[in-house]
């Protein structure tokens, strides 16, 4: 049966950071990114890596007409810092393929604490 566990206080996690802590054996992140609180494993699918200790990015887009690029500074996706497999961390799917997917995890404020149900 899930239960909650603390990870940190809202005042700790700043937009755009993160922390990472072991929760029943499984190392998971939780990212505050506009407000919202999105938590995921810290393993890669591709070759088990440390997947959140990777950089945050946006996303650069070909706009619809298929030809100008844009960029969407809206930080949300991670950099596994082994080969560079790109996932969101909103779903935890990756960019270019949502075929690969890493675990996901419900989060919950309660008191301005921050907790992983797992
Ligand atoms: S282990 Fe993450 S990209 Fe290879």
């Amino acid at each position: 049966m899930p239960s909650k566990h603390k990870v940190a206080t809202t005042d700790e996690l700043t937009d755009g950071s993160r922390v990472i802590t072991e929760i029943n054996g499984q190392e998971i992140a939780v990212f505050q990114i506009d407000g919202e609180y999105h938590a995921i494993a810290n393993y890669c699918v591709h070759q088990a890596g440390p997947l959140c200790e990777g950089k945050l990015t946006g996303e650069t887009y070909v706009e619809d007409n298929g030809w100008d690029w844009n960029y969407d500074d809206d930080e949300k996706h991670i950099t596994c810092p082994w080969h560079g497999w790109l996932f969101d961390v909103t779903n935890g799917e990756n960019i270019h393929n949502s075929k690969y997917k890493v675990p996901t995890y419900n989060v919950e404020i309660e008191n301005e604490s921050i907790f992983v149900v797992r």
